[in-house]
């Protein structure tokens, strides 16, 4: 079973355990014997199961089960232990008559388990790794305060009996006084205040973690404003230059359906840039009407930083009116795309974002096609309103081809969430991922591809003289429809995709050596990602986080130019989350203790599981201040979004026009 599913059955026992510590309360506070004995059984085995299902995900790793093993367990461990040992013999000795009814103490000892159960599940719901003790001390003190609070509450009904001398009262025992009652509150109250306060007097302590490196030296600064692209395209390469405007614009689908567009040019997706490889793309951003501001991000391309596009960190946003333009080299050959970086969860959702590719310079041509038998498609895969819209067209697109010639498809997911791509009537090869050639892929027919958000695949095969079909999400309705020249649109029926295996990555092509020893990290970073409630830009929100924080209160990563970097990525939730780094292209190492084993994986975008742990490595080699963030853009917003920061690197844009880094996405 997969970690995330034994997440998910661990949240249930759970949830049955106070379920079941509760009825048992209740049933012995209304003197239902029997139904409390059963209740109060029940709790028992349940809590038992889920010190099994607490060990098995312990199994899974430390970041699964520390809150549980630090302090729900026990406190429930111990609540638990009391109810049975103050109502437990009383319960037995009324059922076999020897005794009438509950005591006020078995009441409140089932009810405090109740309690305990019931704060242990709210801290891995709200609060999640890493425990810290303000949050164990605020924990315990309140489990404490709702013992005391139903002790009075019980306890008052017993005496009132106890005075009409109808129904039995507590055994042993007088109600708590309340002079004491408030005393033992008032203390509580203080030790949670004193917790909380000394948990929020650490929050602003560590605002960079070094990963087990050194800390911050005092280098000489450079600005990432300093940090620019070159002003020359390499000898035999040109300038490309490019205007791109920002504005809303209906557009018009060839369904005929109308969408309301944030636009680059009034294009959705905005114009493809293309480049060859040493060409000096020159890129000038213009705003019309977007309010809040756009920038241009190169995803997955490592420009310097300045040209990176981060609102906040590598440059201000570019409001209405205003320009910035962006230049580099294109030395990068491959597969990306571009997209504003401003609240992006809104901006590259209504239609901000465009293909760019590049391809390779002089080498020797592939084979003996011509250019104009080739066939290359950038495909960026877009939602608009649910609709699935491939490079700009909704519904099922056709293309011809003629038989034999090479056919590239440039697969690229523009949205928040993962698409499921199968290319079906042909064998293929994914030559590359994220723009990055593999090593000696493998032909493949008859699987599926998990395209993660943000990420790129490239198909290639020779067009067989059959059609083929590009199927997005198993809808064979949609998609991408292939055709050998001269063949009819007529129908071409498509079993159904839903059922095919899903092609491993990382077991995909052959090894070949890197470039860097990937064991020997001069630092090591683990993010641990979940949900709970944090700051998200000051604000408190249930947010998605890094380590229990939001944007931007997650420390940021320091490097120094040269580390071989590790991170550990691990996900708590029951989300997928498409991890992202700019600048920087990852190493797969490992995912879920499974070692990558095919051709070395370079990706900018892993898409980590709910459950799963991935384990990638890379050099740092291109100094600056970068985003390190969820793919999935809502998510980013919502505080899942971090930065991996030179050592000796600043910005001059934190303040006020570039909405701050907090409004980055
Ligand atoms: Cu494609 Cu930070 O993003
Ligand atoms: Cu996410």
């Amino acid at each position: 079973m997969t970690t995330g599913l034994w997440i998910i059955v661990d949240h249930v026992v759970a949830l049955l355990s106070v379920a079941a510590w509760f009825a048992a309360g209740v049933s012995l506070a209304l003197r239902r014997t029997r139904l409390a004995l059963a209740a109060g059984a029940a709790a028992v085995l349940v809590t038992l199961v889920r010190v099994v299902t607490v060990a098995i995900l312990a199994g899974r790793g430390w970041w699964f089960v520390q809150e549980k093993v630090l302090l729900g367990l026990p406190l429930l461990g111990a609540a638990g232990a009391a109810a049975v040992l103050l109502a437990g013999p009383q319960l037995l000795a009324t059922r076999r008559g020897r005794a009438a009814g509950g005591s006020a103490r078995g009441v409140v000892s089932v009810l405090t388990a109740g309690y305990a159960a019931l704060a242990g599940l709210v801290v891995t719901l709200l609060v999640g790794y890493p425990l810290t003790l303000s949050t164990a001390l605020i924990t315990i003190s309140l489990v404490g305060v709702g013992a005391l609070l139903t002790a009075r509450v019980v306890a008052l009904p017993a005496e009132k009996a106890a005075d009409t001398g109808v129904a039995q009262a507590p055994v042993g025992r007088r109600p708590i006084s309340r002079r004491r009652f408030l005393g033992w509150t008032g203390g509580a109250v203080v030790v949670t205040a004193a917790g909380a306060g000394a948990g929020l007097s650490f929050l602003p302590a560590e605002s960079v973690t070094t990963g087990g490196g050194r800390g911050r030296s005092s280098r000489s600064a450079v600005s990432v404003a300093d940090l620019r692209g070159s002003g020359s395209p390499a000898s035999g390469g040109t300038v490309r230059r490019h205007v791109l405007t920002a504005k809303k614009a209906t557009v018009r689908l060839p369904s005929g359906r109308e969408i309301d567009a944030w636009t680059y040019n009034g294009e959705v997706p905005g114009p493809a840039i293309t480049a060859t490889q040493g060409d000096l793309l020159e890129v000038r951003l213009r705003n019309t009407d977007i309010e809040g501001g756009v920038t241009l991000h190169w995803h997955g391309y490592d420009v310097p930083c300045g040209e990176d596009g981060a609102p906040g960190v590598t440059q201000l946003t570019v409001a209405p009116g205003e320009e910035f333009v962006y230049r580099f080299r294109a030395d990068q050959v491959g597969t990306y795309w571009y997209h504003t970086h401003h609240a992006s969860h809104v901006g590259v959702h209504k239609g901000l974002y465009g293909t760019l590719v590049v391809t390779p310079r002089g080498g020797p041509r592939a084979d003996a096609h011509s250019a104009a038998e080739q066939v290359d498609l950038a495909l960026p895969v877009h939602t608009f309103d649910g609709t699935v819209v491939i490079a700009g067209s909704d519904g099922q697109t056709q293309h011809s081809a003629p038989p034999g010639a090479p056919v590239r498809l440039r697969l690229i997911n523009t949205d928040s969430d993962p698409h499921r791509i199968v290319l079906a009537g042909t064998p293929f090869r994914v030559v590359a991922v994220d723009g990055r050639d593999l090593n000696r892929p493998g032909e493949v027919r008859d699987v599926g591809l998990r395209l993660p958000a943000g990420g790129r695949y490239d198909l290639v095969f020779l067009m067989p003289d059959t059609p083929v079909a590009l199927v997005v999400d198993d809808d064979r309705d949609g998609g991408l429809r292939l055709r050998p020249q001269g063949d009819a649109p007529a129908e071409a029926r498509i079993e159904d995709t839903s059922g095919l295996p899903e092609l491993d990555l990382l077991r995909y092509g052959t090894p070949a050596a890197v470039s860097f020893d990937t064991r020997n990290a001069d630092r090591h970073f683990t993010m641990v990602l979940d949900r709970g409630v944090a700051l998200v830009d000051g604000r408190p929100a249930y947010a998605q986080t890094v380590n229990g924080r939001g944007h931007p209160a997650i420390p940021d990563q320091l490097v120094v130019e040269g580390d071989v970097v590790r991170f550990t990525v691990v996900n708590r939730s029951l989300e997928t989350h498409p991890w992202h780094l700019h600048g920087h292209p990852v190493l797969i190492l490992s995912r879920d203790g499974t070692p990558s084993t095919g051709s070395p994986l370079w990706v900018d975008t892993f898409d980590v599981r709910p459950g799963q742990t991935w384990e990638v490595a890379f050099r740092a080699t291109n100094p600056g201040i970068w985003m390190n963030h969820c793919h999935n853009l809502p998510h980013a917003h919502q505080g899942m979004m971090l930065r991996l920061r030179y050592d000796g690197v600043t910005t001059p844009f934190g303040g006020s026009h570039g909405g701050g880094p907090g409004h980055g996405h």
